[in-house]
């Protein structure tokens, strides 16, 4: 069977395309410079190309300060180009897994956010997530909307990767105390997308609906911090004292939520997808970011 993956060049999107699919599984990945998802024509064109059985849309827009000044790209990718998906892939009854965010909601909550509580966006790039699951949501009914929150791995630009750079360059490193989330692996989501597609490629009454994954645990990015300078000191790299400083000391051209905590728990209902800890998921990233490099060059990072 033919699986089609959108964003296959990202942290989850690489991920997806590290995973074994089983066999009979082909795994098609256009990059940017074959479909820049803003061409609608292409992208429907893409979507009839053959028979597939299921379309997994990593495919993003992230850049969320950017976004504050580049609206109309921000909406393109994550609003427009949901829709076309959603369109062109129902009109050949064809399943599509989606990848949203925590940033629909506000943050105002104190507990975590299950998928039906009240979305409210606080900036362009929430509000445009939260345009294309609506798109997907309305255009095909057969969909499995999938927000994450807090996505780290070893691949492009991300907070893990980020602190342990700062580490490098600084004697401390000062990190807001007052946001609260779950970092998640983007390979534990690409293991959980995977579990989705493929039972929706192989059973047309899969369960469609919205749901959450993101690593067990909810924790602060100061926290986060701490965790990555622990983990950092116990493989022998650089780690620096992390100092607590308040979201209004860390001006930023987009408002975060100050609460991004999600329930996973209708995808374990639905699904049978038990996330691990936070903790176990950075532990793997830190090996690879750190171990294999200092195996590589005979030195410590
Ligand atoms: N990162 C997070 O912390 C986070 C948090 C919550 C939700 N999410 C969601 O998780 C999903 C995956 O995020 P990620 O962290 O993997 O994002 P990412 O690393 O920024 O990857 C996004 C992918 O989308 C592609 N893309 C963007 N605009 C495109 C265009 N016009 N044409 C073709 N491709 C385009 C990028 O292509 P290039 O490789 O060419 O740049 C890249 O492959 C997204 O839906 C995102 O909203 C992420």
């Amino acid at each position: 069977m033919d699986i089609l993956i959108f964003g296959g060049q990202g942290q989850v999107g690489t991920e997806l395309l590290h995973l074994d699919w089983g066999s009979g599984v082909t795994l098609h990945a256009p990059t940017r410079q074959q479909i820049d998802v803003a061409d609608e024509a292409a992208v429907r064109a893409e979507v009839g190309s053959r028979d597939w059985a299921c379309i997994v849309n990593a495919a993003a827009y992230t850049a969320v300060d950017a976004a504050e000044n580049d609206v109309v790209t921000a909406w393109r990718a994550n609003a427009l180009f949901p829709a076309v998906l959603a369109a062109a892939s129902a009109r050949a009854n064809i399943p599509i897994v989606h990848v949203s965010t925590d940033y629909v909601f506000d943050g105002r909550s104190d507990v975590a956010y299950r998928p039906h509580d009240p979305v409210a966006p606080i900036n362009v790039y929430g509000a445009s997530k939260e345009a294309g699951e609506q798109a997907v949501r309305t255009a095909n009914p057969r969909h499995v909307i999938v927000r994450t929150a807090w996505v780290v791995s070893p691949h492009r630009g991300n907070f893990v990767k980020t602190m342990l750079r700062l580490a490098n360059e600084r004697d401390g490193l000062r990190v807001v105390h007052d946001q609260k989330g779950c970092p998640t692996s983007a390979a534990d989501l690409a293991a959980a997308l995977r579990v989705i597609a493929l039972r929706h490629a192989a059973d047309p009454s899969a369960p469609c609906g919205t749901h959450h994954f993101v690593n067990q645990g909810v924790t602060t990015w100061c926290d986060f911090a701490r965790a990555i300078m622990a983990g950092a000191r116990t493989r022998g790299a650089r780690a620096v004292p992390v100092e607590p400083i308040g979201t209004s000391d860390y001006k930023t051209p987009a408002r975060r939520p100050a609460n991004s905590a999600l329930s996973t728990e209708s995808l374990t209902r639905d699904f049978g997808i038990v996330p691990r800890p936070w903790q176990q998921a950075l532990d793997d990233i830190l090996d690879v970011l750190l171990v294999r490099h200092a195996d590589r060059s005979g030195e410590r990072p």
